[in-house]
């Protein structure tokens, strides 16, 4: 196990319950925000889940453990990450706290014993999605968009009234958003770039700026 799993697990005892588990998790460390942000996730995710024909308890458990690397301070993913032996993409060294996704997973695995790879890989992209996104990677990606705080997600009306229509154009609905304000962003991952040019073939077939 990682030193900086270890260190931030030690105090902490599993009821075996994801959903006591996780949100105590982030409370012990201070993180209530966080906690009730991923309440409501996981609460989005099992209906999208139910929705989509999704295993629910695969979305659940990618939903309560996407964000629980947070209790690691942003300014320790960088070497935290390089400790666990991740590449690491440019942009990542760039923005570390992009590297959150990567980092849950770890945490999923080795504190949480998560071994199904479908869900660990929806925790990795829940930031960025990725092109050829599985259902669970999008399912996962549309809970957390959808549960963001309200200042943070002006989105939020479009997205859910997208959701009505289909995953993936509530998905679009995001990547759009998100496309249209790359100025604004630190970075441009390389993952989530190629999410929108891949859902622009569908959903914007003429615009390719
Ligand atoms: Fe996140
Ligand atoms: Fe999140």
């Amino acid at each position: 196990m990682p030193d900086f799993v270890t260190s931030l697990t030690a105090d902490f005892t599993l009821t075996g319950d994801l959903s006591v588990d996780a949100p105590a998790f982030l409370r012990h460390h201070g993180l209530a925000g966080i906690a009730d942000h991923v309440e409501r996730v996981a609460a989005q995710a099992g209906q999208i889940a139910d929705r989509v024909g999704v295993d629910r308890a695969a979305a659940l458990t990618a939903a309560w453990l996407h964000d629980i690397s947070l209790v690691l301070p942003a300014v320790e993913m960088l070497s935290a990450a390089e400790s666990a032996g991740l590449e690491l993409l440019p942009a990542e060294r760039q923005a570390p706290g992009m590297l959150h996704g990567k980092l849950s997973a770890i945490f999923a695995q080795q504190f949480f014993a998560v071994t199904d790879p479908q869900v660990l890989a929806a925790m990795r992209c829940h930031t960025t999605l990725r092109a050829g996104a599985t259902l669970l990677d999008r399912v996962l990606f549309a809970a957390d968009k959808l549960s963001w705080d309200p200042e943070h997600a002006p989105y939020r009306h479009e997205m859910a009234a997208a959701l009505d229509e289909s995953l993936n154009r509530a998905v679009w609905c995001f990547l759009d958003w998100g496309w249209q304000r790359r100025g604004q962003m630190a970075v441009i991952h390389p993952w989530f770039r190629a999410a929108y040019v891949e859902m622009a073939r569908q959903f914007a077939p003429v615009r390719r700026d």
